[in-house]
């Protein structure tokens, strides 16, 4: 029986075939693995890892230290404006759903750009075109932001890890358009009271900042725990703990100021008047007493361009509580009793006292950071390890695992890249291993076997983990056999079929459970009608399950997913529309969802038009839980009841309803890219 359904289906899966190895020519036509991102220019990959970092660098120092008179250089150097570039373009990541971050160099893009945090930022990144027009297309924004910001660091002595390259410059805001503020971001993740008090999914405490109000709460500058309350949330969505925060705010406040030394303000964002965006509404717009960035002028410490650990030195000493300053702006910082400690001007030409936001003062009122606080202000060596470590994690994070990353600077993995151990050194007959898989459990079985359909069920769940924003999950590593994904409801019964698999993987010493899981699923898929579908082994197994939290599906699958909410969770799968509604077409096999009925057919379903044909034609009704048919026959996901409903995922169901041959080969295309795209990125 497998045998004649392995002719039927052609040739069996073309086993060991590997769209991302370079040998694509044996890749049958309409299966290459194209993720939706990356968007690479053709030769980007071969000229990043050419890319003369040291050349870089030497030129990134260079433009630090050249002050431009139409934007003049606090302190003779550009190296905290960079900083806070780099910050900025990095700090939008959100760990929810992997939106924002560096990678991409959306920074230069509206609507981020014409963030009122990112005020004055195109200065800095126009300071840097010329390096960008030197090195060209090896050299991304994204890298060059995140290159320059450590070149900063580096420059006036603070500590670094490393520095990964390889981020991919978007020239759309499509992948940050849910970071708002707009319609799609309050239908994805949508704030109290308008646009302020944003909770997670959301990345900041309010739209158009990247963190938190520096004046506290709603602007409420004596809530100082409440402002802490809203650093640990915000922080803590976009993945730091609290050694990890408080490192990264005194880390980063070491450097530079604020500025916001007149009333008038900073004029038009980008959007605005792209011609001369925040020109600075007072005198000149430049000069030391008109410069306007945020609002909040004031120095942090008396050394601005030089790494220290007096920021914590400050905090850990002084009441700041004890001395208010409404600076000319009307916001009001705190100062050091007495005004006793003082830093130069940004022009040299005189001294002012050091000052505190709201924001950096909560970090001595709360007990927990306030102990973190006393650490790092007695052992500088302590906070350069958590600086360098919060940092790189900072804007590396959105980049995926540690394989995206490029370049000779690159550290080695972190916990955070969730790192997968080396695949097995000799890799199995896969050709046997699938003949073993036939015979041991009977995939094509009289009755359409169970376990075929659950292999497929086990290889889909596997691999749907993966989202395309920050390249985290997939079936590498099979972690769906490991806690928590083990355990999530969604994945209920699958440990069965794994432990059907069991006695092949104990076969087989260089057979990791990835590739049995996937190999097992693409079999059983062809065995249902679908056409030849390639196989490309080489998986490893994960020790432990870690990188799954926050992967678990974003859908129920009843009758409460709306339509945004189903369409946003095919844009963070990597697959385009049409290449995941091909893979609803597996309903037609076989149960598909532990406890919502999928499966309308009979023993012996195929793959086929059919399934599409149903879905449009169907009446879906909820009945509480489920969309059901009229007559109480048939049912279907949210995601299948949502062809009829929506006109554009209706589209393709069309198409496929219509076309069973081109339902196929999408599916084959989809199922491809599904199995592999974690590893071809
Ligand atoms: C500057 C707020 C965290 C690095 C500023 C400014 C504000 C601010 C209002 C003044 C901008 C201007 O007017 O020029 C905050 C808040 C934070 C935070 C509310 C979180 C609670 C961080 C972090 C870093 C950082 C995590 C880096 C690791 C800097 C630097 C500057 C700066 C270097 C000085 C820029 C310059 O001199 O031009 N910050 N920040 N900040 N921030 Fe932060």
């Amino acid at each position: 029986m497998l045998q004649a359904l392995l002719l039927i289906a052609g040739s069996g899966p073309a086993l060991a075939q590997c769209p991302f190895a370079g040998n694509s020519d044996e890749i049958p036509a309409g299966h290459e693995v194209v993720a939706v991102r990356p968007v690479a220019i053709e030769g980007y990959q071969e000229a990043v890892e050419a890319l003369d970092i040291e050349a870089v660098k030497a030129d990134i120092l260079d433009v630090l230290t050249t002050s431009v008179a139409s934007w003049p250089a606090d302190y003779g150097t550009y190296a905290p404006f960079m900083i806070r570039l780099a910050w900025h373009c990095a700090g939008s990541y959100r760990q929810d759903d992997g939106v924002g971050g560096c990678d991409g160099g959306r920074i230069r893009l509206d609507e981020e750009r014409s963030w009122g945090d990112n005020a004055n930022l195109d200065k800095a990144r126009m300071l840097l075109r010329p390096i960008k027009l030197k090195y060209g297309l090896g050299l991304s924004w994204g890298d060059l932001i995140i290159l320059a910001g450590n070149v900063a660091i580096e420059s006036m002595g603070g500590p670094l890890l490393g520095t990964c390259l390889g981020r991919v410059d978007e020239s759309s805001n499509y992948w940050a358009v849910e970071l708002g503020p707009n319609e799609e971001q309050r239908a994805v993740a949508p704030c109290d009271m308008g646009d302020t008090f944003c909770t997670a999914p959301f990345g900041a405490t309010e739209t158009s900042i990247i963190y938190v109000n520096p004046g506290g709460p709603g602007g409420n500058g004596t809530d100082f725990l409440g402002s802490a309350a809203h650093i640990r949330s915000s922080f803590g969505r976009m993945s730091m703990n609290d050694t990890e925060t408080v490192a990264l705010i005194g880390g980063g406040h070491a450097f530079g100021k604020g500025h916001g030394a007149c009333p008038d303000g900073a004029g038009p964002s980008p959007a605005e008047d792209p011609t001369n965006p925040w020109p600075g509404l007072c005198g000149d717009g430049i000069s030391v007493e008109d410069r306007f960035t945020s609002g909040w002028e004031g120095t942090w410490t008396e050394t601005p361009v030089n790494w220290t650990n007096l920021y914590f030195q400050y905090l850990s000493t002084f009441d700041f509580t004890l001395n208010p300053f409404v600076n000319p702006a009307g916001n009001t910082v705190w100062r050091v009793p007495g005004n006793a400690i003082v830093a130069p001007t940004a022009n040299l030409s005189a001294t002012e006292p050091v000052m505190m936001y709201t924001s950096d003062v909560s970090l001595q009122i709360d007990s927990a950071y306030r102990e973190i606080v006393d650490l790092f202000a007695a052992d500088l060596e302590y906070l350069e390890e958590q600086f360098a470590s919060a940092w790189y994690k900072l804007t590396t994070r959105d980049m995926g695992p540690v394989t995206r990353c490029v370049g000779s600077d690159t550290p080695p993995a972190q916990d955070f890249q969730f790192p997968l151990p080396d695949p097995p050194a000799t890799l199995p007959d896969y050709d046997a291993v699938a003949q073993m898989i036939s015979e041991t459990v009977n995939l094509a079985g009289a009755d359409g076997s169970a376990l075929a359909r659950y292999s497929v069920r086990l290889a889909w769940r596997c691999a749907s983990t993966f989202r395309i924003t920050d390249y985290r999950g997939g079936c590498n590593g099979a972690r769906i056999l490991l806690s928590p994904e083990a355990d999530w409801p969604i994945n209920a019964g699958l440990a069965d079929v794994a432990a059907l698999l069991d006695p092949i993987k104990a076969a087989y010493d260089d057979l990791s459970w990835s590739d049995l899981i996937v190999l097992a699923g693409t079999l059983a898929l062809e065995m249902h009608g679908s056409n030849a579908l390639p196989f490309c082994g080489g998986r490893t197994d994960a020790s432990d399950g870690a990188g799954s939290d926050l992967l678990e599906p974003r859908l129920t699958f009843g009758v409460n997913d709306t339509e945004t909410e189903i369409k946003y969770a095919i844009k963070l799968s990597g697959l385009t529309e049409g290449e995941y509604i091909a893979l609803l077409g597996l309903n037609a096999i076989g149960q598909m969802h532990p406890t919502l009925t999928t499966y309308n057919g009979t023993a012996s379903a195929m793959l086929s038009s059919d399934y599409f044909t149903s879905a449009l034609s169907t009446s879906w009704i909820s009945d509480g839980t489920q969309y059901v048919s009229p007559e109480g026959d048939l049912y279907a996901l949210s995601t299948t009841a949502f062809l009829r409903f929506d006109e554009v995922l209706g589209h393709y169901a069309e198409i496929y309803a219509d076309d069973e041959a081109e339902f196929k080969r999408s599916l084959a295309t989809a199922w491809t890219k599904l199995m592999s795209i974690e590893r071809s990125l």
